[in-house]
């Protein structure tokens, strides 16, 4: 029932570096490491590890497996293993989801191309945290300029996705993601090394290891049902789960591919980055003695100014935009991609044409989201600008809900030998613990999953 002569993927390499270029993207840059810091440190992290492990890799597992099953689009794949049943809906969310997700994460995907615009020039030599502060927020106010940084991005990562599978998503995902976990490796000793900060009367400023200490220190006293939940909730957008991207990348996996193992690395790959990301960033934040305010202000406002105070800051500057954008690229690909392939293979249209048509729609969507800091910023809908009802939408209705049907569609609307035969291509390789992954799919994940979404709309907690 395959499709002749379908796109896929060419080696092992490029699986990894797809999904985990997928997986690993704003969330991992900005969001994680605030959340580790803000809800616990150490403690957050036991927490996040616990929810990857036992459920994120699971319902990843889920993913794989309906996907290369099936060899075609999220949509589809629901219909072709259960004809004639309304689980397809699950498919038509994710592919609603995609253009909500992208819609908002590709503003602030442009925010990060000006930036590499203004390392390049050095526009933030001598600035303090504070003038960056006001650059920024002039910045995203301006109604042209993002705009213009956000249809450029657009176009970047639709160029990408009409190259296909193997020349596009393949090819660029294998050079970028280890360019990505260089710089981001380097970014981390720099900031650890920093050591002690004096003035020049010789008082302490600040202490890199004190970031380090922010960072991993457990501090059980801020665990509570919210960031329990906040960490399950994590887990799930960091690893791209429950929309079908994972269902749209497997769809195009080879059939001797481990589809476990391929999940445990992405997982892996993907946490390794957050704290990487965490531990470039803290110990530069407590050396020069900076509050750890939160997300896009940390990052843009904050970041250059303590870069270019650093040996080499031109250079530092300039590698963490260029990381952060590669970031948000390869995981903004893969979010297209579960449109253009839902839109190529049903209406039967040229992937160059789908492309097109997509990522259109979802620009002018996502110009209204960037709008939204300006000129739109009086346009609400339940007191929520543009940018944040998608965000909002999509993060904590859509992808929930889409993560907790996929797991009750594999545990309960699947056969478990079909789900074991993927699995273990046909038995030929042996998957430890497979009944406890069958477990946690059947039960764990989607009961933790529905705590989370009614916990996300209010009726808990
Ligand atoms: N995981 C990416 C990040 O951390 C974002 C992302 C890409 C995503 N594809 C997704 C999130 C699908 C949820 C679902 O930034």
């Amino acid at each position: 029932m395959s499709i002749p002569n379908r796109d896929s993927f060419t080696s092992k390499f490029g699986v990894i570096a797809a999904a985990a270029g997928s997986a690993v993207g704003l969330g991992n840059i900005w969001k994680f490491p605030y959340e580790v810091g803000q809800n616990g440190g150490g403690a957050f992290l036991i927490l996040y590890f616990f929810f990857v492990v036992v459920i994120g890799l699971p319902v990843m597992m889920s993913e794989f497996v309906i996907g290369r099953k099936t060899n075609v689009n999220a949509v589809r794949a629901f219909k072709k293993l259960s004809p004639n049943k309304p689980w397809y809906l699950t498919g038509v969310m994710g592919v609603a989801a995609a253009f909500m997700i992208l819609s908002f994460y590709g503003v602030v995907a442009g925010w990060t191309l000006e930036y590499i615009h203004l390392a390049i020039v050095n526009a933030f030599k001598g600035q303090s945290p504070e003038e960056l502060s006001k650059g920024f927020n002039d910045f995203i106010t301006n109604p042209i300029k993002p705009v213009i940084w956000q249809v450029i991005f657009m176009i970047l990562t639709a160029v990408v996705v009409i190259g296909g599978i193997k020349n596009g998503i393949e090819k660029i995902t294998k050079i970028l993601m280890p360019v990505l976990f260089l710089i981001i490796v380097l970014m981390g000793i720099r900031s650890l090394t920093l050591g002690v900060n004096t003035s020049e009367s010789g008082e302490i400023i600040g202490r890199s290891v004190d970031g380090l200490k922010f960072l991993f220190r457990p501090d059980f006293s801020k665990i509570d049902i919210d960031v329990v939940l906040d960490a399950l909730g994590q887990a799930f957008f960091s690893l791209s789960l429950g929309m079908g991207t994972i269902i749209t990348y497997g769809s195009y996996i080879g059939k001797n591919n481990n589809l476990k193992k391929t999940a445990v690395e992405v997982a892996f790959l993907d946490t390794l980055i957050a704290i990487l990301a965490g531990v470039a960033i803290f110990p530069a934040v407590f050396y020069f003695n900076v509050a750890p305010t939160e997300g896009p202000g940390l990052v843009f406002s904050v970041l250059p100014s303590i870069f270019q105070k650093m040996v080499g800051g031109y250079v530092w500057t300039l590698a963490f935009f260029v990381l952060f954008a590669v970031a948000a690229l390869t995981s903004s690909i893969s979010l297209l991609e579960v449109a253009v392939a839902y839109f190529a293979e049903e209406l039967k249209v040229k992937r160059v044409t789908a492309t097109i048509i997509v990522a259109s729609l979802i620009t002018i969507l996502g110009v209204a989201c960037s709008l939204s800091n300006s000129v739109l910023k009086d346009v609400t809908i339940l007191g929520r600008n543009i940018f944040d009802t998608m965000d909002h939408v999509s993060s904590n209705f859509l992808l929930p809900i889409g993560g907790m049907f996929i797991a009750i569609f594999t545990g309960w609307a699947m056969k478990k030998s079909e789900f074991f035969n993927e699995l273990t291509n046909q038995g030929a390789i042996k998957v430890k613990l497979f009944s406890g992954i069958y477990f946690i799919i059947r039960f764990v994940a989607p009961i933790a999953i529905a705590i989370v979404f009614l916990y996300s709309v209010g009726l808990l907690g």
